[in-house]
């Protein structure tokens, strides 16, 4: 069996193999999301790849927006407009001709880390700021804790988003998430942090006890758990 795990960023869309043990096959690949965003033009892109792709038998995918039952809610960093109930499951799976899961995309890369014991809280640092609660492996689906209120009127994601780190640099980036964990370690008093994203190796400080990171590949497994 093998999964096609497809990760859309506001950035990137990310396409990756996996079998059933996990291990990826063949070579990872990214293509720039479309601009605009459109569902057409995502899942067009992600056909394009898909076709290229040897051997899958299922796809799961990965969405920066809530998602319920494979429709989408939103998409705070593709459109919002755009994204609203947009049957992307059913979508993909006409056009793919292949059975999709598709969920939140910090819940999928959380399925892929969380190790099932207490409360663990998921954080993606990327275009946005996802995140992700397992209470003893079970996921509490679509935490959108980024469009909460942080500090001065503006929300975690405001402030922790891409577009800030490239604002203010790396150095005072680090102390604003070093602030926001001290708040959500209070809110959540969660046992395990794991922090993943392409902006984690921005960090520039060691982290506090409870912080694991983990990398995207990691991440994907999810995809398969997704099934489970
Ligand atoms: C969205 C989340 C998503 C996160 C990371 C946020 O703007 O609201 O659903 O997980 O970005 O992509």
């Amino acid at each position: 069996m093998s999964t096609l795990a497809i990760d859309i960023g506001g950035g990137s869309i990310k396409f990756l193999t996996l079998s059933d043990d996990g291990s990826v096959t063949g070579d990872a690949q990214a293509r720039p999301t479309p601009d605009p965003a459109t569902p057409d033009a995502v899942i067009t892109t992600i056909c394009e790849v898909a076709d290229g792709v040897e051997v899958y038998h299922r796809v799961s995918v990965g969405f920066p927006g809530v998602v319920k039952s494979g429709v989408t809610y939103n998409a705070p960093n593709l459109g919002d407009e755009l994204w609203k109930a947009v049957p992307l499951k059913a979508k993909l799976e006409q056009r793919l001709g292949s059975r999709v899961r598709a969920v939140n995309d910090a819940d999928l890369q959380g399925l892929g880390v969380a190790e099932g014991h207490g409360v663990e809280l998921v954080l993606t640092l990327g275009t946005g700021l996802g995140s992700a609660l397992f209470t003893d492996g079970r996921l509490v689906p679509n935490l959108e804790l980024g469009h909460h209120p942080f500090r001065d009127g503006k929300t975690y994601e405001d402030l922790i988003r891409d577009e800030e780190l490239k604002r203010i640099g790396a150095s005072r980036w680090t102390e604003r998430v070093i602030d926001a964990l001290d708040e959500l370690e209070r809110l959540f008093n969660y046992d395990e942090l794991h922090i993943g994203g392409g902006n984690a190796r921005h960090l520039q400080r060691d982290m506090p006890a409870k912080v694991r990171f983990f990398s995207l590949e990691e991440a994907m497994r999810g995809a398969l758990r997704l099934w489970d």
